[in-house]
């Protein structure tokens, strides 16, 4: 069986590979040769991200090229114009853009480039993570380095194009302007109202790596891998219980086996699979009698679940899923901003009812109460997407494990907790 064609990771294992040198030695801005020199207009640019099918990498799988679309025509709207570029993957199970930053920094400024060219951006902002050191250190570098060659800067390649990046590591738009990182109601939508009020776009890492290769090889190219409806390939990140956790590149519509089991050696310790999250906490728990679903925009909603940023989250026989979601539920609790007050208070009570179960101090009347807290913190009833990231694993854990909850209340103790293993009561106390 023919291999597939991997293209994001194809520079990474090569010895600096975050170096400009080693980038121009393989493919590095030829892409932005071929726009500036070739005479793509802007509009064509976007045509033929457009026609490649790429989906935002960020979580959502919006489709990228009618995101920069949704920029007014600068013609019109002659207003100062940004694009934002997060780099601040935090969500647990998340790792796949470190990889990038880290070893193919080039390849972003590449893909930022472009972007900028298509929607007649001057100025773009990366915005890294602060944990990220050695991530931002690297972009920093590249971006140095890529200015004083002449890639970034005043008309670049001696056209009318000019582009400056910025490397930024604390905030999104409202903290890049220097305020506390709090979402904002949407609308006004970014494309009008984004950064200091300017029109503006966010795109993830991942989505403006693929960019330069559509660009160098043809939306045709990029439609032939992947399924039709998410083409392309994807950075996998799987973690938890698996012999072999890393990040690995995989075409659209590979089943989540074939990566669990080719790529990450399986299960550890010749386990079963009890249960896996597909696209990172957010996306909710699956039952491991579901690992032949493949990983896609359209199956995993079929089911019930999400693609999200494709970051597998697997758990075996031994583990326990109350305990698991007890983690995720306080990571929620933590990050809410609290200015919704069903986020700010029902991450809070999801936190402190997931532990009490995993305690044993749970009552029967706590698995309703999971339920109809989540209810409350469905989408469109507060501010950003935050609430309902909490909400959905609390559904799926309610939906595929209830009578491990009840296991829980009927014994008052987690059955998953062997004897000599200290108490929950007294691991990850919150609140
Ligand atoms: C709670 C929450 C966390 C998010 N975390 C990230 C993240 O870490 N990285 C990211 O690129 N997008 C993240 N997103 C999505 C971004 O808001 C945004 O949609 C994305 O960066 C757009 O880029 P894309 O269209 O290229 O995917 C998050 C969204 C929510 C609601
Ligand atoms: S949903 Fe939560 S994180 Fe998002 S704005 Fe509201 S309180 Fe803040």
């Amino acid at each position: 069986m023919k291999s597939p064609e991997l293209y994001l990771l194809s520079r990474t294992n090569r010895p600096d590979s975050h170096t400009l040198d080693v980038f121009r030695r393989h493919e590095g801005y030829q892409a932005l040769e071929r726009v500036l020199k070739g005479g793509f207009s802007p509009q064509e640019v976007i045509g033929m991200v457009k026609d490649s099918g790429l989906r935002g990498r960020g979580g959502a799988g919006f489709p990228t090229g009618l995101k920069w679309s949704f920029m007014p025509d600068p013609e019109k709207d002659p207003r100062p114009r940004y694009l934002a570029v997060n780099a601040d993957e935090s969500e647990p199970g998340t790792c796949k853009d470190r990889v990038l930053l880290e070893k193919d920094p080039h390849g972003l400024i590449e893909g930022i480039l472009i972007a900028c060219y298509a929607m007649q951006v001057k100025t773009a902002y990366v915005y890294v993570r602060g944990e990220y050191r050695l991530p931002h250190d690297r972009v920093a570098k590249a971006l140095a380095e890529a200015r004083a060659a002449g890639w970034v800067g005043e008309n670049i390649l001696d056209s009318d194009f000019s582009c400056e990046i910025c490397g930024e590591e604390t905030g999104l738009m409202e903290s890049l302007e220097g305020k506390r990182g709090h979402p904002r109601p949407k609308p006004p939508f970014p494309a009008g109202f984004g950064l200091w009020g300017q029109p503006t776009t966010v795109n993830n890492v991942e989505t403006l790596h693929n960019v330069p290769f559509i660009i160098l090889r043809g939306a045709e190219w990029y439609r032939s891998m992947g399924t039709e409806k998410s083409p392309g390939n994807i950075l996998v990140g799987i973690s938890g219980h698996v012999e072999r956790p890393g990040v690995y590149e995989v075409p659209l519509g590979t089943s989540a086996q074939k990566i669990l089991e080719d790529h990450a050696g399986g299960v550890w310790k010749g386990r079963k699979l009890k249960a896996w999250i597909p696209g990172g906490s957010s996306t909710g728990f699956l039952p491991g009698s579901q690992i032949g679903l493949s990983m896609d925009h359209d199956s995993l909603k079929e089911a019930g679940s999400m693609l999200g940023t494709a970051a597998m989250i697997m758990l075996d026989e031994t583990a326990c899923v109350v305990r698991a979601m007890q983690v995720m539920a306080r990571f929620y609790d933590h990050e809410s901003c609290g200015q919704c007050s069903q986020c700010r208070e029902g991450t809070e009570w999801l936190s402190q009812i997931f532990r009490r179960i995993e305690c044993g101090d749970g009552r029967v009347e706590d698995i309703d109460l999971l339920t109809s807290l989540a209810n409350g913190m469905a989408p469109g009833k507060t501010i950003c997407a935050l609430a309902d990231a909490a909400a959905i694993p609390t559904h799926s854990v309610v939906r595929h494990f209830r009578a491990e909850l009840e296991a829980h209340v009927e014994q008052g103790r987690c059955p998953y907790l062997s004897n000599d293993q200290p108490s929950q009561a007294t691991v990850g106390a919150h609140a």
